[in-house]
């Protein structure tokens, strides 16, 4: 690690306390000067850092910044899975991401952003990507066919929502096959794209895409978003660190999940999870929109639904989307 990133850890551990630069100096063996570079650094990098008369350094209780520094931190064991790529704004981490595995990127590398501006999601929809959430996109290379990607996000939507709870403390839903719903709202939204080898017809590489609103965003959410979109903290009750904390969180459940993917070992935590299971639903595929009951969800993930003839089907996600009906 660098004197930046050793002063930064050091001033967060400690954050809003000050700690002098004599005490720097002598934890991190270097001089009084290297320190000041440092911190000069880390407040060119957006850190609220207050510096005393005597000659001490305070990160501010309150500064949310992403950091890979504090992100490392909370990883745990699956730190040396990744390598962490944090920026402040980009147009899509995904876009970022797949330009950088198609020029050879290894697997674990981990685009993240604190907003992105041309965001998107299933269908080329756009992606609402303000300030207040994290946008991470994940470079992978499993062996896998095109029709097992969705295991990918399948345990990815397992991941974020374990996180959720692990963070926020409240409960998290899956909304088949992409959405982590909190009290109705959609509070993340996952999104996997992936290139194919023509030799082999299998993963070439895949981007996994995940965009969590992890503050309420200081305008608030658009008019088209109000009821539909929410956010695990008011812009009063997030810790300082909750985004790195959630993008850690994240990143480290779904390490897990992903060593060991065609054991499909989050799979009944994602059946357990399931907004839509007995829930009565419209699928809509293309121009159609079709009425039906949730009866489950296959070994591959698909919905196994039952239309009003009482015929069943079971549906991919990339045909169709569903959207949740009052029940009669
Ligand atoms: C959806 O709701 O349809 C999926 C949304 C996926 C959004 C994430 S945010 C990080 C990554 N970058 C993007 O442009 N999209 C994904």
């Amino acid at each position: 690690m660098s004197v930046r990133d050793d002063v930064l850890e050091i001033l967060d551990d400690s954050r809003g306390s000050f700690v002098s630069g004599t005490e720097l100096a002598a934890r991190l063996n270097v001089s009084r000067t290297a320190v000041w570079k440092a911190v000069c650094a880390l407040k060119s990098d957006g850190y609220n850092i207050e510096v005393s008369r005597h000659g001490g350094y305070m990160l501010a209780p309150d500064s949310d910044i992403l950091s890979d520094i504090i992100i490392k931190k909370y990883l745990g064991d699956a730190s040396s899975f990744y390598t962490l790529d944090v920026r402040d704004t980009v147009g899509s981490t995904n876009a970022e991401a797949k330009r950088l595995a198609s020029d050879g990127a290894a697997e674990g590398y981990t685009v993240i952003a604190g907003r992105q501006t041309g965001g998107h999601g299933r269908f080329s929809r756009q992606f609402h990507s303000p300030d207040g959430g994290v946008y991470i996109s994940v470079i992978l290379r499993p062996s896998l066919s095109p029709a097992d990607s969705v295991l990918m996000t399948a345990a990815a939507a397992v991941a974020v929502a374990e996180a959720v709870e692990a963070v926020s403390g409240r409960s998290a839903s899956i909304k088949w096959v992409n959405d982590i719903v909190v009290d109705g709202l959609k509070v993340c939204g996952i999104l996997t794209e992936a290139a194919l080898s023509v030799e082999t017809g299998m993963l070439d590489y895949a981007v996994l895409g995940i965009g969590v609103n992890v503050t309420e965003p200081s305008d608030g959410f658009p008019d088209n978003l109000r009821g539909i979109a929410g956010s695990l903290f008011s812009r009063t009750d997030a810790s300082a660190d909750a985004r790195s904390r959630v993008t850690a969180e994240v990143l480290s459940r779904f390490r897990g999940y992903y060593a060991h993917l065609g054991e499909r070992t989050f799979l009944d935590e994602y059946r357990r999870r399931s907004y839509l299971i007995g829930e009565c639903v419209t699928v809509h595929s293309g121009s159609s929109s079709t009425p039906a009951r949730v009866l489950g969800i296959d070994d591959s993930c698909r919905l196994i639904v039952e239309y009003d003839d009482r015929t069943t089907a079971t549906l991919g996600s990339g045909e169709v989307s569903v959207r949740k009906t009052a029940k009669l």
